[in-house]
């Protein structure tokens, strides 16, 4: 199986601040991993050092075989990992179709554009000229979801796209992450929802202070929902 994403023995920081100690990951290629742990472990950080926007002083992230030292985020579009950010980050001055388009900027080919990405979520297109920031957060959030998926990337990580969302739009994300999966997109899910991962994702990764302590596979059961929620407990 195709590795799309590896990170070796990471150690990244924040100025002076040691977050990650020794971090080992990697993603297969269609694969669905969610990585959970409690806040302030550092799962964001992880995002951000496949970034670039954390510095990594030792280790490698290796896209596709390559292993690189000072990843960028350039470096991670051209490998076809595309990103929807904790907060979301929709840009205020542009319409929901111009956020859309940012998207494209870096595409590869592949099935994603506008038509198919107003098919998954007709919102946007209903809303397709207003600001993209006068959306709804449910709203902002399927248009995050779309903007990564204009890339048609091999792999997007999802930096807990549930936050603060209303069940019924987390049920319509759920389903939205099936579809891409079901059309050959691995996904990276940060969340806290275990719910959600149960749905989504094929395997899980538990972080507790800036490394990965246990992993298995996501068996959508009662027991199962023990074993993830065990991770994340207080
Ligand atoms: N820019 C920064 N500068 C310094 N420290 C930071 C910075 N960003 C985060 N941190 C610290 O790094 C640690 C890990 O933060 P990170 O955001 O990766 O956690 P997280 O697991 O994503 O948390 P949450 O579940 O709340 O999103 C925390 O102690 C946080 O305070
Ligand atoms: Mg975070």
């Amino acid at each position: 199986m195709t590795v799309l994403l590896k990170l070796e023995d990471v150690q990244s920081f924040y100025g002076s601040a040691h977050i990650l100690h020794g971090l080992n990951l990697h993603i297969h290629a269609g694969e669905s991993v969610a990585l959970i742990g409690r806040n302030g472990v550092g799962k964001t950080t992880v995002v951000n050092t496949i970034l670039g926007l954390a510095q990594m002083k030792s280790g490698h992230v290796v896209f596709d075989g390559v292993p690189v030292t000072k990843p960028r985020t350039y470096t991670a579009a051209q490998h076809g990992t595309a990103t929807v950010p904790q907060g979301r980050r929709i840009v205020a001055n542009l319409t929901v179709e111009e956020n859309l388009l940012l998207g494209a900027a870096t595409a590869r080919k592949g099935p994603w554009r506008l038509p198919q990405i107003y098919k998954l979520f007709p919102i946007l297109q209903e809303r397709a000229h207003t600001p993209g920031t006068a959306l709804s957060g449910g709203q902002q959030q399927m248009l995050a979801v779309g903007r990564a998926l204009m890339a048609n990337p091999s792999l997007i990580l999802l930096d807990e796209p549930t936050e603060g969302l209303a069940p019924v739009i987390v049920d319509q994300l759920a389903d939205v992450f099936n579809q891409v999966l079901a059309q050959g997109t691995a996904l990276f899910l940060i969340e806290q929802n275990m719910s959600l991962v149960l749905r989504v994702s094929h395997r899980y990764l538990a972080m507790a202070k800036g490394s990965v302590v246990a992993e298995g596979q996501v068996v959508n059961s009662h027991e199962g929902l023990h074993d993830l929620e065990r991770h994340v407990m207080v």
